[in-house]
């Protein structure tokens, strides 16, 4: 799983309006830096021995850098997101990469926040609502993608999109997630699925520690969560840590970067 990725590039990555509680438009990355940042995250995938494939970004979508949103995608079909009004004109260009890809490719007519609240885990898709995903796509999901949904709600909009308080470390036996993050429905569901579930703290959370990237056996991730660092060493895994400060500055982190194009297709969890 994450060996395949899409990624836009950071040339045209800007705050230009406040749609999350991280983003304010008086607070600009450094381009250059951001930059860097962003080739840093590529370097460390293809370095894990991921293929990152391209999509040029586009001068008036400033969060293009972004490209998790764009769609969820399992096998030859890709659902794609309705994201926020300010972030429309990012969709065509989604659209065209995945159908000259020759993938078949879904619209819904409800918000749908894409892989930032779709994250697959074998057959089971993790599925943000309530914040930038309306419920009524968790339907579609699973009648397009051939997923058994289980809807997961945050708590609150620091936590607008799950990857920023769930993360698939393999599968299909390892999640790691912030509890405090989800309602105590959804924290029930997800403990009555009989994974191995990592806890991760509010504090290492907020600083986008579950905003990562996972191929089951190393672990891309953002710095400032040692504790959680730790137990994923513990457990065997390979950690990379790397510096997202500018990106940071938009509301996201290394999992926000790349969609997954390779989510195993009708893998029967044990
Ligand atoms: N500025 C972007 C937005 O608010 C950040 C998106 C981050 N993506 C994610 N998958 N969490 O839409």
């Amino acid at each position: 799983m994450n060996t395949t990725l899409l990624m836009c590039d950071a040339h045209h990555f800007r705050i230009d309006y406040e749609i999350n509680p991280y983003m304010r438009t008086s607070v600009q990355p450094n381009l250059a830096a951001a930059v860097a940042e962003h080739e840093a995250i590529i370097a460390a995938h293809q370095a894990a021995g991921r293929t990152v494939e391209r999509l040029a970004s586009r001068p008036d979508c400033p969060d293009m850098v972004y490209t998790a949103n764009a769609a969820v995608v399992r096998g030859g079909r890709a659902v794609l997101a309705k994201l926020p009004a300010e972030r429309d004109a990012e969709t065509p260009h989604h659209r065209a990469w995945l159908t000259d890809r020759g993938l078949d490719v879904l619209d819904v007519p409800y918000a749908f926040s894409g892989q930032g609240d779709a994250l697959a885990c074998g057959d089971l898709l993790f599925t943000g609502y309530g914040q930038r995903t309306d419920r009524r796509v968790h339907a579609v999901l699973a009648e397009y993608l051939g997923y058994q949904i289980v809807p997961l709600r945050t708590v609150s909009q620091r936590w607008y999109d799950l990857d920023l308080a769930v993360a698939v470390i393999s599968n299909p036996h390892t999640v790691a997630y912030c509890p405090d993050a989800l309602d105590t429905p959804s924290r029930g569901r997800l403990r009555e699925l009989g994974l191995d579930l990592i806890e991760v703290s509010v504090d290492e959370a907020s600083r986008f520690a579950l905003n990562l990237i996972s191929d089951g056996g190393t672990v891309t991730m953002s710095t400032g969560a040692p504790v959680f660092a730790a137990e994923l060493r513990a457990r065997g895994f390979r950690v990379v840590e790397l510096d997202t400060s500018e990106l940071r500055k938009g509301g996201g982190g290394i999992r926000c970067t790349a969609l997954t194009l390779d989510n195993p297709i009708a893998v029967r969890s044990s």
